[in-house]
């Protein structure tokens, strides 16, 4: 089968060169190949432009190399592909072990700590709560999502999660939906958006959602940046100081130089590193994928296009 390769990734190359040692029986093309779109079978993919896509004409699925697929669904007529997305038990670890090391900075006012450090302040001693003290609130309880709370939860943490339907999924800790949203909030110390980017969830975090928040909170958002209204979280800080945020995604990555969240002392920033890629492991994942398409001819979709994700 032919396969054609495309990311914008820092290190996109060394992705390459892992991919085509372990697709060696296949020929793996990039746009430099000047091959012909339409003699392409699976397109392999990280923020492919639309006019790439629009010739591979005779293609049997689109695979993105990472989680989200919201790069995938902005492809014109993609929907009636099969779309395969990564699930690579290295990646939520990696999620989890992030979204640890936010609550615990949080938990134990390490941040206070760093600051006062930063202008010479020996601090009084700050009452610092237990873990079961602490209520734990997990938005999107997908492969990532729902492997980061049950971990949190065995640590000793409240936890419960946030899904908009109900799908009677069987799980050991507490689900509010769309109808139960602002208990779901408002119990929560901290927040975990691991949310898609969809139409539904499109600034879905607001000040509607902020205001009903404890005072004393931290919101950890490592799912997509356009889930949170950048302007209202900066407005919410302003009026709330013991009210944090743990940001890895943002609406326009890189974060501009002029934004105002680098210079907020309550806005902790990482750059969409929560879960780097796991090369070999994710790789192994799509071989595993695309071995099933080659051996049934046909290969079932990861997405529901209608909920996007
Ligand atoms: C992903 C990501 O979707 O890194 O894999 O955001």
């Amino acid at each position: 089968m032919n396969i054609f390769f495309y990311a914008t990734y820092s290190n996109e190359e060394e992705f390459l060169d892992t991919l085509r040692k372990k697709f060696k029986h296949d020929k793996v093309y990039t746009i430099t190949d000047k091959i012909d779109l339409s003699k392409i079978d699976v397109a392999m993919v990280w923020n492919l432009p639309n006019d790439i896509f629009k010739k591979m004409v005779n293609l049997k699925a689109i695979f993105s190399i990472g989680a989200g697929v919201d790069h995938i669904l902005k492809l014109s007529n993609v929907k009636k592909l099969p779309i395969v997305r990564v699930k690579d038990p290295i990646m939520r670890i990696r999620m989890y072990n992030h979204v640890l090391s936010q609550i615990l900075i949080f938990q134990l006012k390490l941040n206070i700590y760093d600051e006062a450090q930063r202008k010479k302040i020996w601090m009084n001693e700050r009452y610092t709560p237990l873990n079961s003290e602490l209520t734990i609130g997990i938005m999107g309880l997908g492969y990532i999502g729902n492997f980061v709370a049950l971990k949190i939860k065995k640590l000793g943490y409240q936890v419960i999660g946030y899904k908009r339907k109900n799908l009677s999924k069987n799980t050991t800790f507490e689900v509010f939906h769309k109808s139960s949203l602002n208990k779901f909030i408002k119990k929560s110390d901290v927040i975990v958006s691991i949310l898609p980017d969809t139409k539904n969830t499109k600034n879905f975090i607001n000040t509607k959602f902020l205001k009903k928040l404890k005072k004393t909170s931290l919101l950890v958002n490592i799912g997509r940046g356009s889930v949170v209204n950048e302007l209202d979280l900066i407005h919410h800080i302003k009026y709330n100081p013991n009210f944090y945020a743990s940001l890895d995604v943002f609406k326009k990555e890189p974060l501009e130089k002029k934004h105002k969240f680098w210079g907020n002392k309550n806005i902790t920033i990482t750059p969409h590193v929560a879960a780097i890629t796991d090369h070999d492991s994710s790789i192994s994942y799509l071989y595993k994928r695309f071995m099933d398409l080659k051996k049934n001819k046909k290969i079932k979709s990861d997405v529901d296009v209608k909920l996007g994700y």
